[in-house]
């Protein structure tokens, strides 16, 4: 290799153009404005972050890594999904790229906040069949998280206005509101489940599985996070159980593993995922080593071969504000053998920093994706973001909130 200076051009271009300096200048200077005009043809071509790159998630084909997070809306009138819930899904979906639906219940008990919907019904099944369809005309991946919020929930929402069920007989601080929209009032306290009533909760998971795929989606995702029925077995805070449900690490997974296994039995466990919040405690759901529960979980998830892990971040406090926190997903991610996903105040650049260090496979986005419906789009473009607007992220307006964040083109027309 060699370089030519430019004394060096102008003698062999001189000799070529007959030894005309003016000649010589404006070749030089024709080409300096073309190379200009051309601009990033001659930059070396820039590799997307792997963000946006596919990724081969079991089964599935997808093609850029950032997730729609499970999203409680509260426009499931009477608990079946509305309509427009097949535009609000399908807004938010791309070819190849992954949807995560709103917590929706597996039961007739399952049920603890007014207009979020359930799968256990035909009417409710039919009413889902649209709206996956509109979601994989789009090219979109499906799948369904599947809920049974325990003790967070009231006698109006039981049936025969029975007590809510839980792992343990102790009520949940706070309030909730009734099915009619009416309250709030306190949580009631719940009744504890007998050992021999806890085949039939799994039996539920399991047919709500089941009428998943008969709804056209592609798996589910079942919901062990956040305060509900599978983390109040799992927080120790709570179980104070002395059978084979509570009293030690191996224990208080065991209802968790039952649900994962029966529901992989039935849909197969290549289209499972499970969410998992370990580090977020719901009033007295306290838990001494969540790394040593988290550990153990992900062993038997493992032997199960389930496709995912949905894990929220340490920093998430119950809700969705932020905390001061050393801890991060890591010992999971690392212990979890096949897909990781992270979910809990992403940023555009943190989940590229996250995609490209490897600390997880796909990023899951709440927020940003409910007020950006092209939130992959923007992403890649490092286009600006609309802002959410939290007066309407539960109320039962079937567009306002909902279907009414504008695309980039609509912005950038105005
Ligand atoms: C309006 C709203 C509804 C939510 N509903 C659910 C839900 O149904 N299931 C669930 O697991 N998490 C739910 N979450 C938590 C989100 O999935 C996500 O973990 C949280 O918003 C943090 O992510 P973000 O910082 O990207 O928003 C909800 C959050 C919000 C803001």
């Amino acid at each position: 290799m060699y370089t030519l200076h430019i004394p060096q051009c102008y003698k062999l271009l001189g000799q070529h153009y007959g030894g005309s300096k003016r000649k010589f200048f404006k070749k030089i200077t024709w080409f300096w404005c073309f190379c200009r005009r051309k601009g990033s043809f001659f930059q070396p071509k820039k590799t997307p972050e792997k963000i946006f790159t596919p990724y081969q998630m079991g089964p599935f084909k997808l093609s850029h890594r950032i997730v729609l997070a499970p999203l409680t809306r509260s426009r499931a009138i009477g608990f079946v999904p509305q309509p427009a819930a097949a535009t609000y899904y399908s807004q938010r979906a791309s070819e190849g790229g992954l949807l995560i639906t709103e917590a929706t219940g597996i039961s007739p008990t399952s049920l603890g906040y007014p207009c979020t919907p359930g799968i256990f019904t035909e009417e409710q099944v039919e009413a889902w069949k649209p709206i996956v369809k509109a979601v994989h005309d789009k090219g979109g991946v499906f799948f369904c998280q599947i809920w049974h919020v325990g003790r967070l929930s009231h006698y109006a929402y039981q049936p025969d206005g029975q007590a809510p069920i839980s792992s343990a007989a102790k009520a949940a601080s706070g309030v909730v509101y009734l099915p009619d929209g009416t309250g709030p009032v306190p949580y009631p306290t719940p009744r504890a489940l007998e050992a021999e009533e806890i085949p039939k909760i799994v039996e539920d998971f399991r047919l709500a599985a089941r009428n998943c795929i008969r709804a056209g989606f592609d798996g589910v995702e079942i919901h062990g996070a956040h305060g509900y029925l599978i983390d109040q077995f799992l927080k120790e805070g709570l179980n104070n159980r002395t059978d084979r449900y509570g009293g030690s690490i191996e224990n208080n997974c065991r209802f968790a593993l039952e649900v994962v296994k029966a529901v992989a039995d039935e849909i197969g466990a290549d289209r499972v995922g499970i969410r998992l919040s370990l580090h977020q405690f719901y009033s007295d759901m306290q838990i001494s080593d969540p790394l040593a529960l988290g550990l153990h979980l992900i062993q038997g998830l493992n032997k199960l071969n389930i496709l995912y892990t949905h894990f929220v971040e340490p920093r998430m406090g119950p809700g969705t504000a932020s905390i001061e926190t050393e801890k991060n997903l890591l010992p999971y991610r690392k212990a979890f053998k096949n897909t990781f996903l992270a979910a809990g105040g992403y940023s555009r650049e943190d989940g590229i920093d996250a995609i490209e260090s490897g600390y997880a496979d796909l990023v899951v986005y709440g927020r940003l994706f409910l007020a950006n419906p092209d939130l992959p789009k923007r992403f890649a473009l490092n286009a600006p973001l609309n802002s959410y607007d939290r007066s309407t992220f539960y109320t039962q307006d079937q567009v306002k909130g909902y279907t009414d964040y504008p695309f980039l083109e609509e912005v950038s027309v105005k």
